[in-house]
């Protein structure tokens, strides 16, 4: 299978990188899941239905989200009727929505998408790596799921290596979110699945982490109220990770990073070419 992983989506300039060239990817690269973290779609801060039903139209099969979660309270509601829509699995027991499912890929494979947030600096939520292993219990690879990716918004490289070597070989991705920064880190492990400790952004890099960068210097060097951060409203890239499975074990064969637009050196899967 042809997996695509695209990073954090941040406001309008990301939005408009991944529906103009999504599309386009999809056919030329005849690509089967495509699965990219939109917590930062809706203006820098969350989701809306809208934006959701708009990045799906484009070419994705799931959304996963991280710490903006719920920064739009309507997502609290429509995430109940969006099973394409996940939160972080780790989030404590009665939050509304899911932190995995399994997905119907339009090629008509089956794939578990599963999203969980670290603990190292951010907001402490339960046990991550506990989360995805009862995820990957009740569905595992090469049996119920044609590939499994899982998505780890969090911080700390440390937590994100550690949980790709902790689901080496039972998943054929584990990927990190959160920084906006990709790293060039992207490799097969010693069990076959595919890692990155970051996808990146998708948005304008001439920011900083995706919002205009005059105010957040002014946040650095002022300690003092100012004006709302909002997102840089240049062109935006896409950034990734490309990732080809085996079709019986699901397990990652080769991988590649992805960087399509200004400000990043250009990089993409040139063994799909
Ligand atoms: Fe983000
Ligand atoms: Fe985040």
């Amino acid at each position: 299978m042809r997996l695509l992983f695209l990073g954090d989506i941040v406001g309008r300039p990301g939005r408009n990188a991944v529906i103009e060239r999504l599309p386009g990817l999809r056919d030329r690269w005849r690509l089967d899941c495509v699965v990219i973290n939109g917590e930062n779609s809706a203006g820098g801060f969350g989701i809306n239905e809208a934006i959701c039903e708009e990045i799906l139209a484009a070419g994705a099969d799931a959304i996963t989200l991280g710490n903006h979660s719920w920064d739009q309270r309507e997502t609290l509601v429509f995430i109940e009727r969006q099973p394409r829509l996940l939160r972080p699995a780790n989030y404590p027991a009665g939050t509304p929505g899911r932190g995995a499912n399994l997905i119907d890929t339009r090629s008509g494979h089956r794939v578990l998408v599963v999203n969980v947030m670290g603990r190292l600096y951010m907001d402490p939520l339960d046990d991550p790596f506990a989360a995805v292993d009862r995820e990957l219990e009740t569905c595992p690879m090469g049996q119920v799921a044609d590939a499994v990716i899982i998505d780890v918004h969090a911080e700390a490289t440390s937590e994100k290596e550690a949980m790709g070597h902790y689901f080496d070989g039972r998943a054929s991705l584990v990927v990190g979110t959160h920084t906006h920064v990709p790293t060039a880190d992207h490799r097969v492990l010693p069990g076959g699945t595919a890692y990155m400790s970051d996808a990146g952004m998708c948005g304008d890099y001439d920011s900083v982490l995706g919002m205009q960068k005059e105010e957040s210097i002014r946040r650095f060097i002022q300690k003092t109220p100012g004006a709302r951060m909002e997102p840089a409203l240049g062109e935006g890239t896409l950034s990734g990770i490309a990732v080809e499975t085996d079709d019986r074990t699901g397990l990652a064969v080769r991988v590649a990073a992805l960087r399509l637009g200004p400000n990043l050196e250009e990089t993409w899967p040139r063994f799909w070419d």
